[in-house]
Formats: structure tokens, C-alpha cells, sequence
């Protein structure tokens, strides 16, 4: 007899909801996505310890006549495509029918809705899709946000009957936070819809429907006193651009895209976003910033991806080029360049009027009314060691204050800044942001020291690396923690390979985190910034500013000094102006 099964469909359910719903964030960007698709324009989410007991999405759409709730969390059911077709011109977020079925079968689901223009409200529930077909009942009319009409989504005991999923879930508040998180890479994209986010009775966000502009200023700039530029590219392929200038992260969770109204973590865009920014951030560092791209929907594959995050570009050379050019004028160099891939000799990137302002700041004086400014407030310039005065010798930053000028050697200050960023991510438990490689790294290993490697692969995951053993002689990178940097990474995995190699110490040893750190720290520095690298100016400012976070911000981790200071009366002395 043969071992061949079919799998009873609760299992096959539940084994491919895995792929949908991972954890509450997930649950709640499908029910907003739902929301949005219905043209809502207020969304209420509800968590009650962080979404694992209870998550509840109210919304003020078109809801659902009681034939299509009894049908809507069956598996395909959609009402947003018809055929193969309407996927090359969707203008929906969902499309596959597979959102609530999958939630249905690994929690309790209830879904309330009255749809416009009808008098009655229907329920259907729904326990662990126990049950093949639902009949809707009628309920007492409720409000959905002040509308009659709308749809409350009700996810209750997510995972309760799958320990395994359960065990994978971090703690309520890195829940609760991952779901802030999703509401707000979906609020930036439709800031036309009003969203609240609450857990338990606490308030975490609320934002009323607001224009692009609003919504970022009130997200990403908040208390920051940092330069809010912006342009705006029209054309069949246009893009909106708004950088929050002279700030930088050491991870890319601040860099919003959004693509055709979808909120995506595409990695084709993250690299064309990042090209015409490369000689601007310091190695390691990422800008913040909401870019949205929007282009004929028959030129971009929205269906590789399950949680729908990445998207597959029929040109993406395009993006490269639409990136470049926005990003360009936002620089204020003067002409098209073409970097990266390049665009393709048919397309022509989106032109501008050179004589208009080069970018728009968005402060005070802009909002008052008083027009764009191209001279950025004082406070961009500040920094605790005072006025950026130019670069010495292609290596010392130089900053004047009250009556000392202090040089920084801009090596050592970012060694000492990629240091205790590094530290804080092993050391401190939050651990390390991951970036994924565009094109995967393969370092070649000799066979017979690959053997010794092998277990100790997956040491290194903790820190942000995806590694694994491909083929007889060699070593696979997928991802590298984001503060690693790009530069020289052949060279500086073949390093982390070798000392992985020698090192006895595995993750059970009582200083194995510390002896880790070293390891990743010494080879992340080498990557940094370097004497006679060219510098620009908000990064030179921006490198100093965090040298002056660090713990200590006096040397490189190799002992070298990374500021002098030089006062006035010593130059005076010099030119005998002293009596
Ligand atoms: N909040 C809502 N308001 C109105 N209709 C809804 C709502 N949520 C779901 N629906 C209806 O139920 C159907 C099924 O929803 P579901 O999320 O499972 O699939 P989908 O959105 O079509 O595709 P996807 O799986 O890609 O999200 C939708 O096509 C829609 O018609
Ligand atoms: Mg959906």
C-alpha cells in the first residue's frame, strides 16, 4: 500500500494560512487591507494583549450583503477578480480570496456587517473553521465609526490551537508594536482613511484623513528638527518623494514604499532608492523617507509575494531611473545621471524646470504660508561641537563653536559610531536589524574546513546573517545585519567565516555574546568610512551628532583619538596677537 495522503482540509488550511498569517500583525494588515478594498474612510483597530486574545477591525466601507458574508471566508472567494486577466489591472489591495479563510482557520473569526444602502445587519462566526458552511444571522444594528453601514472583524484565540505558531510569537508588547508598525506603513499609503489604533484602553495612534504631506510631517518628522524636502515627478511612471534630509538610521524600517497604493518592502526598490543616495549616507546608514511610485498597473506582478510586500517590476530599470531623477533634484545636482542598471534607451526619465526650487522645506516658515525656502534653519546645522567649517586634508571634519575649532577624524568617529551600534543590537537583546542582499553573496570555503563550519552557521542568525553551506565549497549569504555595511563584503565574510571557524566558544558559553560582538564589530569597522573619502555635508554633521551619543565618544574601538580641539588663544599665540 502506498504512503501517499490527501491531507484533511483543516490541516491543509492551517498549513497554508502559515503563509498569510504569521503572527497578529499580519491578521491586522489583511483585515485594514480588507477595509481599504471596501472604501472606508475610518479604520479602528482593537487588540487585547497585543492581538494574541483579541483583534478587532471595524470600518466604515460599503459592507456585505448576507449572501457574500456567507460565502467571504470560504478559500477563493473574492469579489475582486473575475478572471486571470483583471490581475494586470487590479486596483485593489486583495485579490486572492485566501485573507479571511486563512485567518478563520486558526482563530475564532466573527465578521458583523450591514452593507450600504441596506436595513439589516448579518453576522456569521465562525471557530477554528469547524464548521464547511456558515448561515449569517441577523443581529441588532450597530454603528460602524458613526456610518450605518461597515464591516467589524472580530479575531479572537489567534493560534490557540497551533503551539507550535504560538511559541514563535515575541512578547506582547513587540506584538503590539509590530502591528503599529503595519498600521502605520498603511496609513502613510492611504492617508485619506482615518485610523485608531488601541490596546486594551490606551490610545497608540490616532490619525484623522489627512493629505500625503500632513501625514508624513505628522509620522516621520514629529519632534524631529530635521529638513523636510520634497518633489514630485509626473508621468505614466511617477514618483512622490518626501526625505526627512540629514537624518539617518541604522536600518531601513524608515524608508516607506509604496507602489501603485500598496505598502511594500520590495528589495528591487530599497536598492534603487539607496543608488543615487550612495555617496550621501555613511555605510550602514539609511535614509527616512516615503517614496511613492505610481505606473500602469500591467507593468508590475503584484502575485509573488504571499503577504503581497514585494512586487516584481516588468522594467525595473525604470525605478532605478525614476528613483535617480527625484532623488537628483532633491540633491540639487544639476542633470540626469544615469546610475545603477540604467533606464532603457526608449524611456525618457521625467523632466523638470530647472528655474523652480530645488526642493521644498517643509518648516515652520513654509507652513506659515510664507512659500518654499531653499535656506534651512539654523538648528539643521547645529551640533554639539558647533558649525560644520569644511573638511581638512579629505580626512578632518572641522566645527567651530565659542572659540575653539574641533577637528574630527572622520574614520575613527565612524568606527566608534558603528561600534556601539553593533554593540547595542548584539549586547542589548533588541537584536540586528537584517538587510537582505540583492543578489546573495557566495564565499568560496576549502571542503574540508567547511565541515568544521558547518553547525556553526547558524551562530551568526541572532546578529542579522542568513547563511547556509551551498554546495561541496562554499557558503551562501542571503542576508547581513543592516549596520554591516556593503563595502568589501567579500573580503570581510571570508573574515567572519575564518574566525567562526577557530572559535570553540558556541552560543552556550557564558561569554559567547561578548566574544561574538568582537568578532562582528572588528569586521563591521572595517567597512567604514575612510581618510579621503569624500563626505557630505548634513552626513558629516549627522556623524558627529551621533559620535556624541556614544558611550564613548573620545576613541575607535582600536584606541586612536577621534577629536582634537584647537582654541583660540593657541592660533592667536601663533600670529603674536598676544602680548
Ligand atoms: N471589511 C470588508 N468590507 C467589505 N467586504 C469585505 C471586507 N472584508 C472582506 N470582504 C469581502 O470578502 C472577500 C474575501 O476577503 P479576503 O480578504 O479573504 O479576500 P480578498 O481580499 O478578496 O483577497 P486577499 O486574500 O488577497 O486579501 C473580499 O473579496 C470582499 O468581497
Ligand atoms: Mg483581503
Amino acid at each position: 500500500m502506498g504512503n501517499i495522503r490527501i491531507l484533511p482540509s483543516l490541516i491543509a488550511e492551517r498549513i497554508a494560512a502559515g503563509e498569510v498569517v504569521e503572527r497578529p500583525a499580519s491578521v491586522v494588515k489583511e483585515l485594514c487591507e480588507n477595509a481599504i478594498d471596501a472604501g472606508a474612510s475610518a479604520v479602528e483597530v482593537r487588540l487585547a494583549k497585543g492581538g494574541t486574545e483579541l483583534i478587532e477591525v471595524t470600518d466604515n466601507g460599503s459592507g456585505m450583503p448576507r449572501e457574500d458574508l456567507e460565502v467571504c471566508i470560504g478559500r477563493h472567494a473574492t469579489s475582486k477578480i473575475r478572471e486571470f486577466e483583471d490581475l494586470s489591472r487590479l486596483n485593489t489591495l486583495g485579490f486572492r480570496g485566501e485573507a479571511l479563510p486563512s485567518i478563520a482557520s486558526v482563530s475564532e473569526l466573527s465578521v458583523v456587517s450591514r452593507a450600504s444602502g441596506s436595513t439589516v445587519t448579518h453576522e456569521i462566526r465562525l471557530a477554528q473553521s469547524a464548521a464547511e458552511r456558515v448561515d449569517a444571522r441577523n443581529v441588532p444594528n450597530i454603528s460602524f465609526l458613526g456610518s450605518a453601514h461597515g464591516t467589524r472583524v472580530r479575531v479572537a484565540s489567534l493560534f490557540s490551537q497551533i503551539p507550535a505558531r504560538l511559541k514563535f510569537l515575541k512578547s506582547i508588547g513587540a506584538e503590539t508594536s509590530a502591528v503599529r508598525e503595519i498600521i502605520e506603513r498603511l496609513a502613510l499609503t492611504h492617508p485619506e482613511v482615518a485610523f485608531t489604533l488601541k490596546n486594551e484602553d490606551r490610545t497608540l495612534l490616532e490619525l484623522p484623513a489627512e493629505s500625503l504631506k500632513d501625514r508624513t510631517v505628522r509620522m516621520l518628522a514629529d519632534d524631529n528638527p530635521f529638513e523636510i524636502v520634497e518633489t514630485e515627478l509626473p508621468g505614466s511612471y511617477s514618483i512622490r518623494v518626501i526625505w526627512l534630509k540629514g537624518l539617518s538610521l541604522p536600518h531601513t524600517r524608515g524608508m516607506y514604499q509604496i507602489v501603485n497604493g500598496r505598502a511594500l518592502r520590495d528589495r528591487t526598490l530599497q536598492s534603487a532608492i539607496l543608488n543615487p543616495l550612495k555617496q550621501s549616507f555613511l555605510p550602514g546608514n539609511f535614509p527616512v523617507c516615503v517614496v511613492r511610485i505610481d505606473l500602469p498597473t500591467d507593468e508590475l506582478d503584484v502575485n509573488v509575494h504571499p503577504g503581497k510586500t514585494e512586487i516584481r517590476f516588468l522594467e525595473s530599470r525604470k525605478i532605478y531611473a525614476l528613483c535617480d531623477a527625484a532623488f537628483e533634484r532633491l540633491l540639487g545636482r544639476p542633470a540626469f545621471r544615469d546610475a545603477g542598471p540604467g533606464p532603457d534607451p526608449g524611456f525618457h526619465p521625467p523632466q523638470w524646470n530647472r528655474e523652480s526650487t530645488p526642493f521644498l522645506a517643509l518648516n515652520a516658515e513654509t507652513q506659515a504660508g510664507t512659500g518654499p525656502s531653499t535656506t534651512p534653519p539654523a538648528f539643521f546645522d547645529s551640533t554639539p561641537i558647533g558649525e560644520y567649517r569644511g573638511v581638512w586634508f579629505a580626512t578632518y571634519l572641522a566645527f567651530e563653536k565659542d572659540d575653539k575649532i574641533t577637528l574630527i577624524d572622520q574614520h575613527a568617529a565612524h568606527e566608534r559610531v558603528r561600534y556601539e551600534q553593533i554593540k547595542k543590537g548584539v549586547l542589548g537583546k533588541q537584536g540586528c536589524e537584517t538587510q537582505q542582499l540583492l543578489v546573495p553573496e557566495v564565499v568560496k570555503f576549502p571542503p574540508d574546513r567547511l565541515i568544521r563550519l558547518r553547525n556553526k552557521l547558524d551562530w551568526v542568525k541572532p546578529l542579522g546573517f542568513d547563511a547556509e553551506v551551498f554546495g561541496e565549497e562554499s557558503v551562501v549569504f542571503r542576508a547581513i545585519p543592516s549596520v554591516w555595511g556593503s563595502g568589501t563584503l567579500p573580503e570581510r565574510l571570508r573574515n567572519l567565516l575564518e574566525r567562526l571557524e577557530n572559535e570553540d566558544a558556541g552560543p552556550e558559553h557564558p561569554t559567547w555574546d561578548e566574544v561574538l560582538f568582537e568578532k562582528i564589530a572588528m569586521e563591521a569597522c572595517r567597512s567604514s568610512f575612510k581618510a579621503g573619502d569624500t563626505i557630505h555635508e548634513w552626513s558629516a554633521r549627522d556623524l558627529v551628532r551621533k559620535l556624541f551619543t556614544c558611550e564613548h565618544p573620545g576613541n575607535c574601538p582600536h584606541g586612536r583619538p577621534t577629536s582634537i580641539t584647537l582654541s583660540r588663544n593657541k592660533v592667536e599665540e601663533w600670529f603674536s596677537r598676544l602680548s
